[in-house]
């Protein structure tokens, strides 16, 4: 056995001697980024349900958007000596000092949602999200579909800054709009994945567009912002769903509702039960000491007004 090897395997050891023996006596830190959106908070509802169903004591710390405060948080899960510990990272870079901590007390790391740059690949056990490259990909070849050969200016309501999901979404949009020489974004802004700076943003996007009548369709980056945007235009007398084009990402109840009302057009699913899959894979790496796949994608798909009645209903009280 190589030296490296051989450091491999003891420290797999010394991590499963971390581990308790079964999952009812695991206690489970969750950095969550906060509640921006209607997405976030079903994440949260499904991460207690089902810590619940598998007698998981998950402590959750709410971080309100803020990378500090979620490496603090991280700090105190390390200083409790939890078992492992969950992090949606709200931006991409920045963590490899916590993740080192984390890492020399023996507490594996489950990424949830959102990625952290490639530099940091060893720094955690497993991932579970979405594809979100291929997120934007969808909403960009269903827009490309739905215009056809007309001209059509495109806005843009991007995610936070530094997310790796606002990143994606972008690059996967962009790349699949490129194809057509008459489609064209003709202003990207963040709206930080809230419903109020969607809002806002899309107001200055109308105003800067001389009322809006030039915009042909909106892509935001979540439902959330969309749901603002649809507002903002309702606002300024356009008419979402009919005149200007949306789509987005995430499917929560109210853009089914929107959808079903006729005032938007599509949306990319984004499952948020994204806390199930890490736990089960979590228990079984305590059991097996086999480490899981470095990735768990979830599934995308997309969702347009023809169902939109039925998934309203379905959905409304969910989460
Ligand atoms: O990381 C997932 C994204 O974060 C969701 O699409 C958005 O609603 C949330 O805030």
């Amino acid at each position: 056995m190589t030296l490296k090897a051989l450091f491999a395997a003891s420290a797999t050891a010394a991590l499963l001697l971390a581990l308790p023996a079964n999952a009812a006596e695991l206690t489970i830190g969750f950095s969550q980024i906060g509640s921006e959106s209607g997405w976030r908070a079903a994440e949260t509802s499904v991460s207690k349900q089902e810590a619940t169903k598998r007698k998981v004591n998950l402590k959750i710390a709410d971080a309100q958007q803020k990378q500090e405060n979620q490496i603090k948080a991280i700090r105190s899960f390390i200083a409790q000596n939890v078992d492992a510990i969950f992090l949606a990272p709200v931006v991409s870079t920045g963590w490899d000092s916590v993740l080192k901590e984390a890492k020399e007390a023996k507490i594996p790391v489950v990424l949830l949602d959102r990625d952290i740059d490639p530099s940091g690949k060893d720094l955690y056990l497993t991932a579970v999200t979405s594809d979100s490259v291929h997120e934007g990909a969808v909403a960009g070849d269903w827009l490309a579909k739905t215009v056809g050969t007309k001209a059509c200016n495109i806005v843009e309501l991007q995610g936070t800054v530094g997310a790796s999901v606002a990143a994606n979404r972008k690059k996967g949009f962009d790349t699949a709009i490129a194809k057509h020489a008459n489609l064209k974004v003709v202003r990207s802004q963040t709206g930080d994945f809230t419903r109020a700076k969607g809002k806002e943003v899309m107001e200055s996007f109308i105003k800067a567009e001389g009322g809006g009548k030039s915009i042909c369709a909106v892509y935001a980056h979540n439902d959330d912002m969309m749901i603002g945007a649809i507002q903002a235009m309702k606002e300024a007398g356009l008419r979402p769903g009919k005149d200007v084009l949306t789509v987005s990402i995430d499917g929560v109840p109210d853009i089914f509702k929107a959808m079903a009302d006729g005032q938007a057009n599509a949306t990319v699913e984004l499952t948020p039960e994204m806390a199930g899959p890490a736990l089960d894979m979590l228990i079984a790496y305590k059991k097996d000491g086999e480490a899981p796949p470095k990735w768990r994608q979830t599934p995308t798909k997309l969702y347009l007004p023809d169902t939109a009645a039925a998934e309203y209903e379905r959905r409304k009280n969910l989460y």
